[in-house]
């Protein structure tokens, strides 16, 4: 956020810093907005969300993972942010601990320390994809830990976990009677291997996800929460208290997008194609860290090797080239000597910055 300000005192930026898709929500979401909206669905809705919206959520699931989610399990949010919130004070006890990866989404820790509760990590390592080794996650868990924060496709790195690690992390928090929770508020933007639920494998974990990133809906802010059974009643409560619920017109036209599906095939083909133009890049500039994200789009540089940290390395290159990108450390120690590049921009942008940095490795 402090670089896109800075950036935005600069002319002729060419932004690689924000996590926001170019592309245009579905046509048929703005038409049931404005309608909606026009015919006075505008009142607080229920809690829980709209039962027309729940449904076309649980259908998403049927559809895409082939699972049954009943609709009093579904708890529509404004953003997947205020749902993390809400399950971090249901499942975070005061001094208890949530296991991350390292790296991980910078706002995690904070919306754990806001529950009082501790975290604790697990280091991911570029040279095996950043996947997380499950010996590393069993390790971690302790007697204080409430829950495994997980995250794929992930920001920052763009990892896509394995069936295999979904299923050992499920099967390690039932065994640890550990509380999992998956962020995949970046599915369907899996591009090279393919993203799996938890819901796949187990009822008892907390699902987050959202319009936001699949529908390119940011500003919308429309989320949901899939809460275990034995869960549901204490996020009802959270939900009511602090929530109350998502914009009614909104939720209207996330069900809308929904039902529709975001045309995620040539999506999905951009933004590998992206990826690649990046990657080739980073390796032209000795920048890059041997691995290929295989979803989201961010690709981490090792900016190890020039001067500075990272901070002053962003401010530098911002600088000297218009291109803005994100520092690392604020991801995690493993992140520290990084600079995280978006390719959420346009293919065109993505060219004219790697044009600047060309030049600019060239004289430095
Ligand atoms: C991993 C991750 N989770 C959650 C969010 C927040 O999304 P929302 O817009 O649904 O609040 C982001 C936004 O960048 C994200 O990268």
């Amino acid at each position: 956020m402090e670089v896109l300000e800075k950036a935005g005192k600069l002319d002729d930026v060419v932004h690689l810093e924000v996590g926001e898709p170019d592309f245009e929500p579905p046509a048929i979401a703005r038409e049931v907005a404005s309608e909606s909206a026009a015919h006075g669905e505008v009142s607080y809705t229920n809690a829980r969300g709209k039962e027309s919206l729940r449904e076309a959520i649980s259908d998403y699931y049927e559809r895409q993972y082939g699972v049954e989610v009943p609709l009093n399990r579904i708890f529509v949010t404004p953003g997947s942010s205020p749902a993390l919130l809400a399950v971090m004070l249901d499942v975070v006890d005061p001094g208890s601990e949530v296991v991350l990866t390292d790296p991980h989404y910078a706002p995690y820790p904070n919306f754990v320390r806001q529950a009082e509760g501790e975290t604790t990590t697990v280091e991911l390592d570029p040279e095996t994809g950043f996947e997380p080794q499950i010996a590393d996650f069993e390790a971690a868990v302790g007697p204080e830990t409430a829950g495994l924060l997980i995250n794929s496709p992930a920001n920052p790195t763009g990892a896509v976990l394995s069936p295999e690690s979904v299923e050992a992390l499920v099967d390690l928090a039932e065994r640890t009677g550990t509380r999992l929770i998956s962020d995949e508020i970046y599915h369907g933007l899996d591009f090279d291997a393919e993203a799996h639920s938890v819901l796949e494998y187990t009822d008892d974990a907390f699902v987050l996800d959202g319009v936001s990133k699949r529908y390119g809906m940011t500003g919308w802010r429309l989320g949901w929460i899939i809460a275990p059974p034995d869960e549901e009643q204490a996020i009802n409560r959270l939900v009511q208290n602090f929530l109350i619920c998502a914009p009614n017109h909104v939720q209207d036209a996330a069900e809308a997008a929904i039902r529709e599906g975001a045309g995620l095939d040539s999506i999905r083909d951009t933004y590998r194609e992206r990826r690649d133009l990046l990657l080739e890049a980073a390796r032209d500039w000795g920048l890059d860290m041997g691995y290929t994200p295989a979803g989201a789009y961010y690709l981490l540089l090792d900016v190890s090797s020039l001067p500075g940290d990272a901070f002053e390395v962003a401010d530098r290159i911002l600088e000297a080239t218009g291109v803005a990108m994100t520092p690392g450390p604020d991801f995690g120690t493993q992140a520290e000597n990084t600079l995280r590049a978006s390719f959420a921009t346009s293919t065109a942008d993505i060219e004219e910055a790697i044009e600047r940095l060309d030049a600019y490795f060239e004289s430095h």
